[in-house]
């Protein structure tokens, strides 16, 4: 591990501070750099739930509770756990919450994604969307996946990933690496906060690499779905009925 390395994850176990200082501006600054497509990429988690009547599903990284929102609009889903360790983000996401009358099946708290303070079996499907790269291991964090999930539940991670297309990817890391961190770190009033964000994602596995992780932690066929050009990947590991 390089020294630079070895600081960015550092950086991670901290991580939860950055999304304290720019939780505020985190939501409008999201649908802005992303221009609108996190909340189709949401969508997509949504609509790889399992296809069974009441179940309980628990979002790690839940951050402002943008993937709780979505879920809740799926008939099958009775309650959504959200747990993050940013206080500043979970805050905002219990008034979305509440203002959208959500209550009574939408929880969220405070948890740390690598060491949940969760039953061993106890939900259906468990989501992280664009937090998991952020934990200090993401080893232990889909190993922590796959001991909350019943025999036969669903894991599903979505991720920022590269574009194999070298246009695309061109075009992409140019605005992922000059325009985002610009505008980001301007609006968010943190210093640096978008440009260590870009830093977590380019060296980050994703692919083949990503679903070798997924199959460490447990997960025996798990897959990858590219999203729009392969900018974000939606990985899908499903708990075996009999190990
Ligand atoms: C980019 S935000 C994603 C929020 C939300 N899932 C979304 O899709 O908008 C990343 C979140 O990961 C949270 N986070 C970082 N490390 C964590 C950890 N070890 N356990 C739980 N949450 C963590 C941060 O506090 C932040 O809210």
């Amino acid at each position: 591990m390089t020294k630079q390395d070895a600081k960015l994850s550092e950086r991670k176990k901290e991580s939860f501070r950055i999304f304290d200082d720019i939780a505020p501006t985190y939501d409008s600054l999201n649908r802005t750099l992303s221009f609108g497509i996190d909340v189709y990429w949401r969508h997509q988690i949504k609509n790889n739930l399992p296809q069974k009547p009441n179940i309980h599903v628990l979002d790690l990284a839940t951050g402002t509770a943008d993937v709780p929102l979505v879920l809740a609009k799926a008939k099958q889903v009775e309650r959504i756990q959200g747990l993050d360790l940013s206080e500043k983000m979970v805050e905002i996401g219990k008034v979305k919450v509440e203002k959208a009358g959500l209550n009574h099946r939408i929880q969220l708290g405070i948890g740390d994604g690598c060491n949940l303070p969760v039953e061993s079996e106890s939900y259906d499907a468990t989501t992280v969307s664009f937090g998991i790269r952020n934990f200090p291991s993401t080893l232990k964090g889909l190993q922590e996946m796959h001991r909350i999930l019943k025999p036969g539940g669903r894991a599903m991670v979505m991720e920022f990933s590269l574009p194999t297309n070298f246009l695309v990817k061109f075009i992409y890391l140019f605005y992922f690496r000059h325009v985002l961190p610009f505008v980001g770190n301007l609006f968010s009033g943190h210093g640096d906060a978008y440009s260590y964000l870009n830093k977590t994602v380019e060296d980050y596995p994703y692919g083949e690499d990503f679903l070798n992780i997924m199959r460490e932690a447990g997960f025996k066929t798990p897959k990858a779905h590219p999203l729009t050009f392969g900018i974000a990947t939606l990985y899908i590991g499903d708990k075996e009925e009999n190990p």
